[in-house]
Parts: structure tokens; sequence; C-alpha cells
């Protein structure tokens, strides 16, 4: 069995029946999609990734809209990064901003990672990624340079070829050299206003499973 599967099936046993239970993306998050969906549990969802709702439709999961929850029990979700202060980055699927309102309803939010995701401090090898509101586009550009950042608007086929967010919003990548101060950069940038918000994740995770070779390892605060 992978590492991966393995952490799923670690998580599972986290997760009380008769509970709504937040789900991000990516592939140990779908591991654990089937997992409940076998388990026998009784569970509502609630994720902002398409693919994890069509999976969980496919698997016989209930998913709930997100605005009609007020309390999560526990959410699971991967990222890039994570520390050992349990900050973390994420950066690929541009649904962070939903991702993090989950989170933030959580009585407890985990992530599930491969081993070579962890370090002691963040690398700031990803971006840090910006949901922007087109108006403030020019000023968030401005701002972010001023900050030290190099930032890039995502790209996208569609129409106006800009990747727009759920919400309809743009999606700016930052390369960041490493802070000082992981919250205070965080905090600079969500007080930008037209930043909607960071992919830095600050404050919300409780817990870190890490997918292991051999083992999965359990870090909690
Ligand atoms: C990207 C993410 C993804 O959820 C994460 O990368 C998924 O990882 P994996 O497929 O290894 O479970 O947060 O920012």
């Amino acid at each position: 069995m992978s590492a991966k599967k393995r952490c799923a099936q670690k998580a599972l046993t986290l997760i009380p029946d008769h509970s709504v239970i937040g789900l991000g993306g990516g592939q140990t998050v779908s591991y654990l999609v089937d997992d409940l969906a076998s388990s026998g549990l009784d569970v509502q969802v609630v994720t902002p990734s398409m693919n994890t709702a069509w999976h969980c439709k496919e698997a016989g999961l209930q998913v709930l809209p997100t605005w009609m929850v007020d309390h999560v029990d526990a959410a699971f979700d991967g990222c890039d990064e994570v520390d050992y202060d349990y900050n973390a980055l994420k950066s690929g699927g541009a649904i962070h901003t939903d991702e993090k309102i989950i989170a933030s309803m959580a009585d407890r939010y985990i992530v599930l990672v491969d081993p070579g995701k962890v370090s002691e401090t963040l690398s700031f090898r990803h971006p840090v990624v910006l949901e922007v509101i087109q108006e403030a586009y020019s000023i968030v550009l401005r701002r972010v340079k001023e900050l030290g950042g190099r930032p890039e608007v995502r790209r996208s086929k569609n129409k106006d070829g800009f990747l727009r967010s759920d919400h309809g919003n743009l999606i700016l990548d930052v390369q960041f050299p490493q802070p000082d101060d992981i919250s205070a950069l965080d905090w600079e940038l969500n007080h930008i206003y037209g930043v909607v918000d960071t992919s830095l994740v600050v404050g919300l995770i409780n817990g870190v499973m890490i997918a292991k070779e051999n083992e999965v390892v359990w870090m909690d605060q």
C-alpha cells in the first residue's frame, strides 16, 4: 500500500460518526474520500474542490454547500509546504480562500503531506498566491513589489486570458524571499485593499500527518 493511502487511513480514524467534514484537494484527500465511502460513517462533506466534490458524489457521500454550514468537526487538506510552527503554504489550485474559510470553521484542521513538504521553516520556494479583486490589480502589484515580492498574474486559455477564482477574482503568484516573520508578511498582504486572501496558512493548522514510507507520523498541538 502506498504511503499516501496509509496516511488517508490514519486520517479516517480521526473522523467522528455523524459529523461534518471539510476536504481540500489532491491525491491523499482523494484516498480519504474512498476510505470514508467504505467506512459506513455518517458524514456530510464541505469542499471547495470541484474534483473532490465530484468524487464524493460518485462515492455516495453527501456534499453540502459551504455557505450553509457554520461548523465543521474536522477538515483535511493537502499543502505545498508546512513547517514545525504549523505554518503552511498552498499554491496549486487557486481555491485557498475557500479552503481557509472551511479551516476556520473546523474544530481541527489537519494537513496530510509527504515528508518532502515538511521543514523547520517554510522555504518559500513556492509562490505565495493572492486572490485579488480585479479593480485592485495595479495597486496590489505595486504594494507587493514594495514588500519585496515578484508578482505574476496567473494566465489561462479562457476567454479573457486570465485564470479566475470561483469568485471571479484574479490569481497572483508572488515569489518572495524567505521572510523573517511569516505571520507579519501574511498580515501585510491581507491588509492590502483588494486582496481577498493569501495562500499562507498561519494559525489555523492543528495537526500534520506525514506519509512516510513505513509509517505515518502525526504531529499535533
Ligand atoms: C496545493 C495543495 C494540494 O492540496 C496538495 O498539493 C495535494 O497534495 P497531494 O496530491 O500530494 O495529496 O494544497 O496547494
